[in-house]
């Protein structure tokens, strides 16, 4: 594990690790804070919201919203908005698909490809950017607000 002021880098030798990562994040997300995951295809993004998930409750099925671009989760107090943008052409697709109505005080979002949706988006409190280690993984944490920096240090512990 390598620590500096606002970022940290993990390394994630199986699936189970993943998960691990996004169950600690769970801990120190809350609503209002939106975060950014990047990484190829298949480097775990979706594995980590399920992780992150599972922490806050949520027994069910957390499933790619490839296609739909968003999947809601509610959970006890607040809502969790995971976006997939890996099929948004042009950013202005956020806007039209009233996603700015969903940025609210209540909603956590988590954003898979935030890339394509590049100018429309709310800024990150931290970005997340798995990547192929080997047939592992490894994770690159950095902290884009103060709330976001408070989660990072406490995911470095
Ligand atoms: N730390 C890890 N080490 C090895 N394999 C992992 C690790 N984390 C996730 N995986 C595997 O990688 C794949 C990730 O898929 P997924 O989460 O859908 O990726 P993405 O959403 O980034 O496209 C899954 O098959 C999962 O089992
Ligand atoms: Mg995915």
């Amino acid at each position: 594990m390598h620590v500096s002021d606002d970022s940290l880098i993990l390394d994630l030798p199986d699936e189970a690790a993943t998960l691990a990562l996004g169950a600690r994040l769970a801990h120190c997300l809350a609503p209002g804070m939106t975060v950014y995951l990047e990484g190829e295809l298949g480097a775990g993004k979706t594995m980590l919201v399920r992780g992150l998930l599972r922490a806050l409750g949520f027994a069910g099925r957390v499933k790619s919203p490839t296609y739909t671009l968003v999947e809601p989760y509610t959970l006890s107090g607040f809502i969790v908005y995971h976006y997939d943008l890996y099929r948004m052409h042009d950013p202005r697709e956020w806007e039209d698909a009233g996603f700015r109505d969903d940025v609210g005080e209540h909603a956590l979002r988590l954003v898979e490809w935030p890339e394509k949706g590049r100018g429309s988006l709310p800024p990150a409190d931290l970005r997340v950017t798995l990547e192929l280690a080997g047939d592992a993984r490894r994770a690159h944490l950095v902290a884009l607000s103060e709330k976001g920096k408070i989660c990072l240090d406490d995911s470095a512990r």
